[in-house]
């Protein structure tokens, strides 16, 4: 039994990649686990700041870029185009920026409105994909969330799990429900200008290291958000 599950990691693992390399169209970051097989062409997967974790079955389409120390556990689709920060969560089976399709046509199947003859006369694009998904760093989706294309997600937010998304979501902002509303803010004013400004994401490990002490030690000074909010 044993031996039988060596055998299946094996074969399950499909690339753990220990220095930056491109390859095929892809640029893979330093130190990824790559357990997926399911990637596009022109995909960015990590950094010089470091590789990404992809767990099975996650399906990054073509033109993705996410950044280094960023997860996407399984079931989660990445459609075409997104771009996802460094240091991001992604729960179980999110779906960012899927594919929309033309509510207002007389159909809604592109096997009706792609027919010759009707896409002249109906007005949406050869591609579905035209407002990719933009997310910020260190930030939190939880599993079955939808990000809908367009949407923009600040720095440090967290995306309560289900959510549908609709909207940009600010910066250290706890957003939930369908259509996600905010729920809280993660940190008062102060705390989250420090953190943005400090854009700790971009920097070595050291570096991230000595900024949190420093915080730690400074935290009686800055305003946390029980007392705020
Ligand atoms: C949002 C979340 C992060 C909780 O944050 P929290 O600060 O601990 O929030 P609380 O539990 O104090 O809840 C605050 C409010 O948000 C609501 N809330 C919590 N989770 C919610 C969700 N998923 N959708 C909608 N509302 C939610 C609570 O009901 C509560 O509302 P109330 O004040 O009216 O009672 C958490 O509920 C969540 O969704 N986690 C995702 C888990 C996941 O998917 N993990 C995947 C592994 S990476």
């Amino acid at each position: 039994m044993l031996l039988f599950r060596v055998i299946l990691s094996f074969f399950k693992q499909q690339l753990q990649i220990r220095k930056t390399r491109n390859y095929l169209n892809r640029t893979y970051g330093a130190n990824s686990t790559i357990y997926t097989t399911k990637i596009g062409k022109n995909v960015v997967l990590g950094n010089s700041w470091g590789g990404v974790y992809l767990a099975d079955d996650v399906d990054v389409r073509d033109n993705v870029s996410i950044g280094a120390h960023s997860y996407a556990n399984r079931g989660t689709i990445i459609f075409k185009g997104s771009t996802i920060g460094n240091y991001c969560s992604i729960g179980y089976n999110v779906s960012i920026g899927p594919p929309e399709h033309p509510v207002n046509f007389y159909s809604i199947c592109p096997d009706a409105y792609r027919l010759e003859g009707v896409k002249s006369i109906c007005p949406w694009p050869e591609d579905d994909i035209i407002n990719p998904v933009v997310i910020g760093n260190d930030v939190w989706i939880g599993s079955n969330a939808i990000i809908l294309q367009g949407c923009k997600i600040g720095d440090g937010a967290v995306v309560a799990g289900g959510a549908v998304v609709t909207h940009d979501v600010a910066p250290y902002t706890i957003v939930g429900g369908v259509p996600a509303k905010r729920i809280k803010d993660r940190f008062a004013p102060d705390l989250k200008s420090i953190l943005l400004d400090s854009q700790w994401w971009n920097h070595e490990k050291e570096w991230i290291v000595d900024f949190f002490q420093k915080l730690h030690k400074e935290s009686s000074n800055i305003t946390k958000i029980d007392k705020y909010d």
